[in-house]
């Protein structure tokens, strides 16, 4: 009896030791526990993506009105550069090149993301520096890499715009402002999502519509783990993760900047050091190349690196082959249409 008080005293600080002051492993903290691979597969079980819907409610005047803008390099500094040099629409929103090339020639070592279906996202950019669509228009037109201009200029010249002053003021009573050009293109950009991918029809009840590799890619994507980060109807675009869960992406590097820090950027922390939001893989086959650092040029290596470093494995090249079926069947509709790259940009995509 002497003993067991004792004992169980001890038993119980070390069980409170371990609980407070053992160090967390990194999975614990990289993965969140939002969504687990279910341990018996069926194509009905997953229930992390969901198909997109098209917005309602948008404004038809100001989405016009956006799109116009967004267009017009009357936003930039010297007229040369618009949003459309970098998100090319019909080259599935990006630039198709590695990094950034914006007036003058500037180049940022960033990779361009696409525009579509940034609405989903649940904040923009790489780090997620900014919270809203809105918000995140002032990078673009003050960044002296991008459309160096400054807000007075862009106002001052819309203002002797009669066009855009007419058109301003039939859509806003405030005229134009930093506020409206920034809400009219966020209006725009929110008109820029891609419905009716084969795999959302799939989603939506359409057994037929992936071939039966599309749906043992899907599988795989859902077995191997791709979803617990690549969630929810953008597949992607709703958290933040570390380019390297589980293998050191950026050990071999010696040509770092800025940008590779990620979110620690924005929060100073230590714990956010490479940590990216999560790109949406809507629409991926058309935005070649990929990572915030272009460094992919296929989707094939793409999903190599994310296998390795991300996932820790290898992957056979049949696993790799159908994750890249599946990959594909993300791309959606815009205006009715499907989207697709002009001919002379479809190999380096379809790789
Ligand atoms: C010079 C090329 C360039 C121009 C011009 C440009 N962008 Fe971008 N855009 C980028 C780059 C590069 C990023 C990523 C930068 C980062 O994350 O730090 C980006 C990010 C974005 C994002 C965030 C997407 C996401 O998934 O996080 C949106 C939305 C966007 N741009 C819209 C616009 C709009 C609207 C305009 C015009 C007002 C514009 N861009 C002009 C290069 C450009
Ligand atoms: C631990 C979270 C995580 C897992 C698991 C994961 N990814 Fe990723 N994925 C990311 C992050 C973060 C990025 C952006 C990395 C960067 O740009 O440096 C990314 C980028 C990508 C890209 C490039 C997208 C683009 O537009 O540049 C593709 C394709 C991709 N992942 C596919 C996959 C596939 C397929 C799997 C499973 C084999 C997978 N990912 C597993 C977090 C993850």
């Amino acid at each position: 009896m002497k003993f067991i008080i004792p004992i169980g005293l001890i038993a119980a600080a070390t069980i409170i030791l371990v609980i407070f002051f053992f160090p967390k492993s990194p999975e614990t903290k990289i993965i969140p526990s939002v969504t687990r691979a279910p341990a018996k597969i069926t194509a009905e079980s997953y229930g992390s993506i969901s198909p997109i819907r098209s917005v309602d409610g948008l404004d038809p005047a100001k989405v016009a009105l956006g799109e116009q803008l967004y267009n017009d390099p009357i936003l930039s500094d010297n007229n040369t550069v618009s949003c459309a040099t970098c998100h090319i629409l019909d080259l599935g929103g990006t630039n198709q090149l590695p990094m950034s090339v914006g007036i003058n020639g500037g180049v940022q070592k960033i990779n361009v993301p696409t525009v579509f279906n940034s609405s989903l996202n649940f904040k923009q950019f790489w780090d997620g520096r900014a919270d809203t669509l809105e918000e995140q228009i002032d990078g673009p037109i003050t960044n002296p890499l991008e459309m160096g201009s400054t807000w007075s200029e862009v106002i001052s010249r819309l203002e002797a715009n009669s066009e855009y002053v007419k058109l301003f003021a039939d859509s806003y009573s405030e005229g134009v402002t930093q506020t409206t050009i920034s809400h009219a293109l966020a209006e725009f950009e929110r008109s820029l999502t891609t419905p009716d991918s084969t795999f959302d029809q799939y989603l939506k009840g359409d057994k037929d519509a992936l071939n039966a590799d599309e749906i043992e890619g899907y599988k795989l994507f859902t077995s191997l783990g791709c979803v617990r980060c690549h969630q929810g109807t953008g597949m992607g675009g709703n958290m933040f993760q570390r380019m390297g869960a589980k293998n050191d992406y950026f050990a071999n590097r010696d040509d770092l900047n800025t940008h590779d820090m990620g979110r620690f950027n924005v929060t100073a922390d230590e714990f956010d050091k490479h940590r990216f939001k999560v790109p949406s893989l809507r629409n991926v086959a058309l935005t070649a190349p990929y990572f915030h650092d272009g460094s992919a040029a296929t989707l094939l290596d793409a999903v190599q690196v994310m296998a390795k470093y991300q996932l820790g494995r290898r992957l056979q090249d049949r696993e790799q082959e159908l994750l890249v079926g599946f990959l594909r069947s993300l791309t959606g509709e815009y205006k009715g249409k499907k989207l697709s790259l002009p001919n002379t940009k479809q190999t380096s995509a379809q790789q």
